[in-house]
């Protein structure tokens, strides 16, 4: 039996993948309640900027096979994919234009919920920095993305099925503990502490900005002064 494995996945990029599983579901489930949840949605918003700011450095500044560069899908590496004779490590060129869309979207949604309204009482921290017709605007698109975001989740839920039970390919065992299994190749080197350190500070300063915390603060209403007569 072929015991031999390989380092796949970093820790960073594991807990990455289950906080941000994590934090959409909750973020969905807590849109669609809206009311009193609404700030609670906005908490897990944020949350989600700093994953993602996190997630694209690392794509630059983690180990191998999380580097954007080794998975990115070209037209020539869809096409041996799609022949049969795509023979890589990590994601492979489909899983990747996944990866990619994912991130893409979830930086819309986030974006846009920045400056959204829920037209009762909470907006996005950003919002005043916009017209109330253009938040309006954005508020619409925010749905309509997490809807696309919904069916591109669960669409990722059925190729990694597909994946286990057809291929016997089993991919999540993997994204749990870092190893794949009978693989021969070389194990993922990088994404050191500095490396670590420079993502975490720049999905802080992201947290931050999204935040609005650096708004000056809105003037205080004008308090009538009482006449002396
Ligand atoms: C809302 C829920 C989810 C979101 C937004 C999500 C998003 C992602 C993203 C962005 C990646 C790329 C990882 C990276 O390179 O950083 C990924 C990979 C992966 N996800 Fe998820 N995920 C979700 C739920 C799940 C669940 C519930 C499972 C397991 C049942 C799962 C299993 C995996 C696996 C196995 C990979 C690696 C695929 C490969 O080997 O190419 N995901 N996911
Ligand atoms: C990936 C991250 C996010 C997801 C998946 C998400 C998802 C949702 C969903 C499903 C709704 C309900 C839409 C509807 O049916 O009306 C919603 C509404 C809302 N979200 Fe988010 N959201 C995310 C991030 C954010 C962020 C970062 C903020 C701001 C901090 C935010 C602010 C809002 C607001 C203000 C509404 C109410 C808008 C309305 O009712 O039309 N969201 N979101």
């Amino acid at each position: 039996m072929n015991r031999q494995r390989i380092r796949l996945w970093d820790l960073p990029t594991r807990l990455f993948h289950w906080l941000l599983a994590l934090a959409v579901v909750a973020a969905i489930i807590s849109g669609q309640i809206g009311g009193k949840l609404i700030d609670l949605h906005g908490k897990i918003g944020l949350a989600i900027v700093g994953l993602v700011a996190f997630r694209i450095v690392w794509g630059f500044a983690g180990s191998t096979y999380a580097r954007f560069a080794q998975f990115f899908p070209t037209p020539g590496k869809i096409k041996t994919y799609l022949n049969g004779e795509w023979r890589g490590l990590g994601h492979n060129p489909l899983g990747a234009l996944s990866v990619f869309g994912l991130i893409f979207l979830l930086t819309a949604q986030t974006l846009t919920g920045l400056f959204a309204n829920d037209d009762i009482a909470f907006v996005g921290p950003l919002y005043d920095l916009i017209s109330k017709s253009l938040s309006n605007r954005l508020s619409g698109l925010h749905e309509l993305l997490s809807n696309i975001l919904i069916a591109l989740v669960v669409l990722h839920l059925a190729a990694i099925a597909v994946y286990g039970h057809v291929k016997k390919d089993k991919l999540i065992k993997p994204m749990l503990t870092g190893w794949k299994e009978g693989a021969t190749g070389e194990s993922a080197k990088g994404g050191g502490v500095l490396a670590l350190i420079v993502a975490l500070t720049i999905a802080g300063v992201a947290i931050y900005g999204a935040s609005g915390a650096w708004l000056p603060e809105p003037p205080l209403p004008q308090t009538m002064e009482t006449p002396s007569w």
